[in-house]
Parts: structure tokens; C-alpha cells; sequence
């Protein structure tokens, strides 16, 4: 049993990593701008972590083991690209500072995968497919690049303290509710996805069950002190959000896709998640194919 503080602990991911840890006997305090309802949280805050002051008082108040930092504007454009760029940079400052300067022994940033640069006006087509934590990233719009900001925040403050510290870039992100029709990050449905590849294409039909992501960012928490410091990995499912291979629909919906896509056989994704179920023995449990049982 341990002490563990999530960031963002209201928001679409945060409730099952709080739900999941709870689960596992974890001491979990979740802290929010806006907690929303209650949940399986010992203890559910509120407070604006842009706020330095506010940061450190937190985390020295709970004194947690490990903190998951999640809170962000999560939605890339949902506001003014300054005030997208200043919040998660902000965000993932503070974290890193007061966690390292208090004494948390672990640390794990939310990242995203849009650092890969997808979906550039610009034009983009990938070095690569699948695409793991090697490819190159390309960020082009405030959010990808506060996440980028936010990688390399994390990898500066495991340099300089003794905390053991990680990322993770969560495919998109699917709770229990919107396997059951409520609108995704997007404001599609999930049925909405798999039936329009143009919705899903942009970003390479990747996605996550918000519980197996939950279940990866609690296995990562454990394993950070046998890991190498600063490590970034991807979490994904281990098949498309796509009703046909990606080796066919991909170069259909994703320019710049043609050389690389013939890999992508059969529910194969985009996204790699090789390096997580190596070094972490992780793997995704939930399917679209499991969790969407009357779409299929
Ligand atoms: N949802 C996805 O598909 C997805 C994909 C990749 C990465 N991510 C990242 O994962 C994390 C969680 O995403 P999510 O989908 O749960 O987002 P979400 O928007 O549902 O939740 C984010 C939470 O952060 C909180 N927050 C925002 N600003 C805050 C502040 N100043 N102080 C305290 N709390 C604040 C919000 O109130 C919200 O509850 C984010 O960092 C996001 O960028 C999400």
C-alpha cells in the first residue's frame, strides 16, 4: 500500500487511474481544478496546479510516494493556442518541481502521441510504421508541442533529482461510458469512428481502453525504480479502431502512408506498444471487438 497523488484526477483517464489504484489498495488522492463528483479517491481536492504555490502546498500536505500527473487541456485547439502552450507547460513545470523538491519517489507525466506530428496543414508522413518511441516527433500546434515541452520537463527534472520518473503517450483515450455511446474526446462516437475512417484516420486509428491504460500507468508506477530514468512510452490497444486492415485504409485516408502501411496487416496498429510490453510485461486487455459487442 502506498500514497498516490493523480493530477487530473476528474477527467476522462484520471477517473479510472484513480478507480484502478483504489482498486489495488493504493492510498490515492486525486487533485483537480474542478473534482467533479466523488469518486474512489481518499480524498478528492480541488486546486489549480498552473499555480506554483498551490503545487507544493499539495504535495507537501499529502506527501505521496507517487504522484501521476495528468491534468492538461487535453483537447488540442479547444482554446486559445497561447493559453494551451502556457497551461500544460505550466502544468508539467510544476509538477516536476514541487514532486522532485518534496521527496516523491516516482513521477509519470501524460504525454500524448500527437507529438509525432499527424495531421500537419503542412503535410506529414511518417518515418516509419508501426511507429515506436524512436520515430522522430514533429509537433506543429500548441498541444503537441507543450507535450513535447512536457517530455522533455520530465527527462530534465530526472536528470537533476533523485526521483525515478517516466512518460507515457496514451493512444485516444475510451472510458467504460463511451463504449456505451457517450460522445468521445472528439464528439464522435466510438461507432462513429470505426464507420467514418476519416474521423479516426487523422490519428492513425489509435486508441486506448481508459481501464488498460489505467492498468499500464499503475504497472509503470511499480516498475520505475528497475527502470532506466526518463523513459517515454507508448500506450495503445494492440489492434486498430478500424473495421479493415490499416495496410488498406491507411494510404486511402493518410497521405504519405503508401510506403509503409503493407505492414499493417490484420488488426495490426499504427502504434507500437512492443517497448511497454517488453520492459514493463504489460499488455492491453479490451478490445473495440470486446468492449463494443453489438457494433462488431
Ligand atoms: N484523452 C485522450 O485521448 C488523451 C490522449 C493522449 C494524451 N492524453 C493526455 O492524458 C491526460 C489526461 O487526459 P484526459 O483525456 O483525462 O483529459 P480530461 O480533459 O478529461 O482531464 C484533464 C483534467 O485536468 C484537469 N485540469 C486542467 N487544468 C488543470 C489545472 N490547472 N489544475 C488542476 N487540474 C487541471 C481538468 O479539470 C480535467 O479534469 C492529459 O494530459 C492529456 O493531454 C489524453
Amino acid at each position: 500500500m502506498s500514497r498516490v497523488l493523480v493530477t487530473g484526477s476528474a477527467g476522462r483517464l484520471g477517473r479510472s487511474v484513480v478507480t484502478t489504484l483504489a482498486a489495488a489498495g493504493h492510498e490515492v488522492i486525486g487533485v483537480d481544478r474542478t473534482p467533479g463528483t466523488p469518486s474512489e479517491a481518499a480524498v478528492a481536492l480541488p486546486a489549480d496546479l498552473t499555480d506554483t504555490g498551490e503545487t507544493f502546498e499539495v504535495i507537501a500536505r499529502f506527501r505521496p510516494e507517487t504522484v501521476i500527473h495528468l491534468a492538461a487541456i487535453a483537447t488540442p485547439f479547444s482554446l486559445p493556442e497561447s493559453v494551451i502552450f502556457k497551461v500544460n507547460t505550466q502544468l508539467a513545470f510544476n509538477v516536476c518541481e514541487a514532486s522532485v523538491a518534496l521527496g516523491v519517489r516516482g513521477v509519470v507525466v501524460a504525454s500524448s502521441p500527437t507529438v509525432i506530428g499527424y495531421g500537419a496543414p503542412g503535410g506529414w508522413a511518417p518515418a516509419y510504421l508501426p511507429i515506436d518511441e524512436d520515430h522522430p516527433v514533429r509537433p506543429w500546434n500548441a498541444y503537441n508541442l507543450s507535450k513535447v515541452v512536457a517530455e522533455q520537463t520530465m527527462k530534465a527534472f530526472a536528470l537533476a533529482g533523485t526521483a525515478r520518473m517516466a512518460a507515457i503517450r496514451p493512444c485516444f483515450v475510451i472510458p467504460p461510458e463511451e463504449w456505451a455511446g457517450a460522445p468521445t474526446q472528439s464528439g464522435h462516437t466510438v461507432r462513429e469512428r470505426l464507420d467514418r475512417p476519416e474521423i479516426g484516420g487523422v490519428s492513425l486509428f489509435n486508441y486506448i481502453d481508459a481501464r488498460d491504460c489505467a492498468d499500464m500507468i499503475a504497472v509503470l508506477a511499480e516498475a520505475l525504480p528497475e527502470l532506466p530514468n526518463g523513459e517515454v512510452f507508448f500506450a495503445g490497444a494492440a489492434d486498430a479502431l478500424a473495421r479493415k486492415p490499416l495496410a488498406d485504409l491507411l494510404p486511402q485516408v493518410v497521405p504519405g502512408t503508401e510506403p509503409f502501411a503493407a505492414g499493417l496487416t490484420g488488426t495490426t496498429p499504427a502504434f507500437s506498444i512492443t517497448k511497454a510490453e517488453r520492459l514493463l510485461g504489460w499488455q492491453p486487455k479490451r478490445s473495440w471487438r470486446t468492449e463494443l459487442k453489438e457494433a462488431v
